[in-house]
């Protein structure tokens, strides 16, 4: 019996090798649009994701005195089923706290609030490289964010897509195989920017050799109509020249997603990190003068090629912006700018179709 399975084996292993499939390995060209990629239609790249989104974990920015931004995180990532680690945000009361131990600032453009919040992140990119199950990565949330219901299909399926993007950048072949997000190709995802410019005409970082700008479209039914878009994330599409649905232009059916290899990005209330970003950031924060906010020395460092990251427009993780002031975002950028439909709902997130903050009362 065992000697015929065996013959069996045999035989097919022989027809298979001598009938494989003549597999054309072709570089694809950026832009990428995903949809065209045969990998595009398989269901292995749809995997469901765990209560930390397949990361290592999900550690959350909170100040103890922000109870009810606390509060709501509970209820939502309950209602969303995932799990975080509290990390308590960082105060700063007097100048002469940062006298040591902090990196060179200039004191004019460095208010405490900035500085205080630059070593919240410290704090955070530490406690992971401390941790001692090693976990590979992690994801960075402050407790202002807001997401889709459905935020964990919107993450799984963005794992096929950003692997075809760096393997475009590297000039490889898309094969069958693919590594999980979790691999060490990158070293920041931004998953929540308030702005991230497009790459202007030619790309300009001199350490990528590439003749066209690296970004890969993707179609998402997560993405909300164009007149819920923050103004900043529109106009990427738009010096792109790619059409988005809007309520306005019935036409135009497309909810699509841009991921590209980071320009600028500002803000960080939602971003992963892997064990290598996590020691660059900690790096790249300590050395020289911070002469602006934290997210804006990250941004200039991005733009150098000093850190390999990717960005997500519009991104899935938005700030809350709420006019009762439950849970408010307090940041400024988008969150000043007008309600985009005076009789719609007060309170709600730019970028976010279907809003995990607005959906609790009708849950619950
Ligand atoms: C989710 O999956 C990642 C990657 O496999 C793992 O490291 C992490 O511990 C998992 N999280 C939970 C809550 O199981
Ligand atoms: C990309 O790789 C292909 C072969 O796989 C090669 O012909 C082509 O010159 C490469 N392009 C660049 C920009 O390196």
């Amino acid at each position: 019996m065992t000697l015929y399975l065996e013959c069996l084996t045999f035989l097919i292993f022989f027809y298979y090798f001598f009938n494989l499939p003549q597999v054309q390995h072709v570089n694809p060209t950026l832009p990428i649009r995903f949809e065209d990629l045969p990998i595009a239609a398989s269901n292995v790249y749809r995997p469901e994701t765990n209560a930390t989104f397949d990361f290592g974990k999900v550690y959350l920015i909170n100040l103890d005195e922000r109870h009810d931004r606390r509060d709501q995180l509970a209820i939502m990532t309950s209602l969303s089923g995932l799990q975080f680690e509290r990390v308590p945000g960082f105060r700063l009361t007097s100048r002469e706290q940062t006298f040591n131990g902090f990196p060179r600032y200039s004191p004019d453009d460095m208010p405490l609030s900035k500085l205080a919040c630059y070593r919240a992140h410290a704090n955070v990119w530490r406690a992971f490289l401390e941790d001692e199950n090693q976990p590979a990565t992690a994801l960075i949330l402050e407790d202002d964010v807001d997401w889709d219901v459905n935020i964990k299909n919107i993450m799984s399926n963005f794992k096929a897509p950003l692997y075809a993007l760096q393997r475009a950048i590297a000039n490889q072949s898309i094969d069958d195989y693919y590594p999980s997000w979790t691999s060490s190709q990158w070293d920041i995802l931004r998953l929540g920017t308030c702005r991230e410019p497009p790459h202007v005409k030619e790309f300009k970082r001199v350490d990528v050799n590439l003749q066209n700008v690296p970004y890969l479209l993707m179609n998402d039914e997560g993405v909300p109509e164009r007149e819920w878009i923050a103004v900043d994330h529109t106009m990427v599409f738009d010096t792109y020249g790619i059409p988005i649905s809007s309520i306005l232009e019935e036409e135009v059916e497309s909810r699509r997603r841009i991921i590209q290899l980071s320009n600028y990005p500002v803000c960080l209330h939602a971003y992963a990190i892997t064990r290598i970003g996590a020691a660059k950031l900690l790096y790249l924060t300590s050395q020289g003068l911070i002469d602006g906010a934290n997210d804006l020395t990250i941004a200039e460092a991005t733009q150098d090629g000093k850190l390999d990251s990717f960005s997500f427009t519009p991104p899935p993780f938005s700030q809350w912006k709420s006019q009762n002031n439950i849970g408010n975002s307090d940041n400024g950028g988008t969150n000043t700018d007008p309600l985009p439909d005076e009789d719609g709902p007060s309170s709600f997130s730019w970028n976010i179709r279907d809003s995990i903050r607005v959906e609790i009362s009708s849950i619950l």
